[in-house]
């Protein structure tokens, strides 16, 4: 196996229900996780990247969160309909998808 050029990370913490920070695991972050593994399988991308679940990423009141790395890419609340167009444009072309990017102020 070629070693992938790019790693995703979809957080997949979950936090119980009506909890004051929110989770991406309570807004669908295991439907993101799965359509980017169905995308790569699909299409045949394991040389362009690998996917794992991580725990929390930080920004948890915008999930679902997924960073692309070596990249250092962030993007905020991603749902399954916006895996393929990740998968075309940054994993496959290299240009991040500037509408779901996280927010400098994310951080502040
Ligand atoms: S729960 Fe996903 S970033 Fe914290």
């Amino acid at each position: 196996m070629a070693k992938p050029e790019k790693h995703v990370l979809v957080c997949m913490n979950s936090r119980p229900p009506g909890h004051p920070r929110g989770s991406c695991g309570s807004v669908g972050a295991n439907e993101v996780l799965f359509k980017f593994q169905q995308e790569l399988e699909t299409k045949n991308l394991f040389e362009k990247a690998i996917i794992s679940g991580s725990s929390c990423l930080g920004p948890c009141n915008l999930g679902t969160m997924v960073v692309v790395y070596p990249d250092g890419t962030w993007y905020n609340k991603v749902t399954p309909k916006d895996v393929p167009e990740i998968i075309e444009k940054h994993i496959i072309s290299g240009q991040p998808v500037d509408r779901l990017l996280l927010p400098e102020e994310a951080w502040s």
